[in-house]
């Protein structure tokens, strides 16, 4: 079997730039863009293995794709499953690890659902796309109006064609809480940082927030432990949100890998994990 690395992206950028370039000096790493391909995905076989950074609107059809042509991490159904907020905080409750109460609310929002929704939460609550990232448009909304405000808004967009999923989340907001990413590969953790911004709720690093290294305790190694289990993923960026208590609060399939920048040897990691999987 081949021992190249195929890194799949809608379009090559930061992220799978620095991929490629921190797992070269141990395998042979590639970028390969989806939107080369027009009916002949057999170069992909070319790979032993291939990362899957393909956007998450095009990972149906070009991920399942790819899929038939090499092994990908993640796969298809692994990757949806981590990208939904909504379906990871169903299966984390189901399982007993802490989240932030958290209700999907489905489109079409009808009277008689606002109403069921407003007996059901309090305020001040969080607002956010169910598959969104880099905090982009997550609200904090601070009373009744305010959210009936945003639903009317957002169901008047989802009028608008192309249709999104039609499905937003609606979380308890958890006060003076930190922001904890580890970097989940194989089955171990191999870095942890804290996201740091002086003011605002939105602790993204894309939101202005800046990485440190973390040491995370037992307990929050071991729900990051439990939750990949419950979802079945091998390579991904787990955020524990970090309060009076400790709350998984998404699982990014595509992590970023600003982390590095603080952490230089998780390439090695990675690469280690490749190497293994291409070994299976
Ligand atoms: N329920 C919440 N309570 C407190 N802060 C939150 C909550 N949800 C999100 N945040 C803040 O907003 C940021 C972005 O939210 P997140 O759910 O991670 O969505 P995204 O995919 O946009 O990163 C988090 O890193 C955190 O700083
Ligand atoms: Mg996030």
């Amino acid at each position: 079997m081949s021992s190249r690395v195929g890194i799949l992206t809608s379009k090559a950028g930061i992220t799978t730039i620095k991929l490629r370039d921190g797992l070269s000096k141990f395998l042979n790493a590639e970028i390969i863009e989806m939107s080369r391909f027009f009916d002949d995905f057999s170069e992909l076989k070319n790979y032993g293995i291939a990362m899957n950074y393909i956007n998450s609107r095009q990972q149906i059809t070009l991920g399942s794709i790819a899929e038939t042509m090499t092994t990908l991490i993640n796969d298809v159904s692994t990757f949806m499953r981590c990208k939904s907020k909504a379906l990871v905080s169903f299966l984390m409750r189901k399982n007993g690890i802490p989240v932030p109460e958290t209700f999907i609310l489905s489109y079409p929002y009808t009277e008689e659902k606002i109403e069921e929704i407003l007996r059901r939460v309090d305020f001040p609550l969080i607002v956010k796309p169910n598959s969104g990232s880099c905090g982009k448009a997550s609200i904090l909304v601070r009373e009744e109006d305010d959210l009936r405000g945003v639903l009317d808004y957002i169901s008047a967009i989802h009028e608008i064609p192309p249709v999104s999923e039609k499905i937003v989340v609606l979380q308890e907001y958890v006060r003076d809480a930190r922001d904890l990413r580890a970097f989940f590969v194989g089955d171990e953790i191999v870095a942890v940082e804290e996201r740091v911004k002086e003011g605002g709720w939105k602790k993204n690093l894309a939101q202005g927030a800046h990485p440190e290294r973390f040491e995370m305790s037992e307990e929050q190694k071991e729900l990051i432990y439990r939750a990949s289990k419950v979802l079945g993923v091998k390579y991904a960026g787990f955020d524990i949100l970090s309060g009076e208590e400790d709350y998984i609060l998404e699982v990014n399939p595509a992590p970023g890998l600003k982390i590095s920048e603080i952490y230089p040897e998780i390439f090695e990691k990675i690469a280690k994990f490749l190497k293994e999987e291409m070994r299976r």
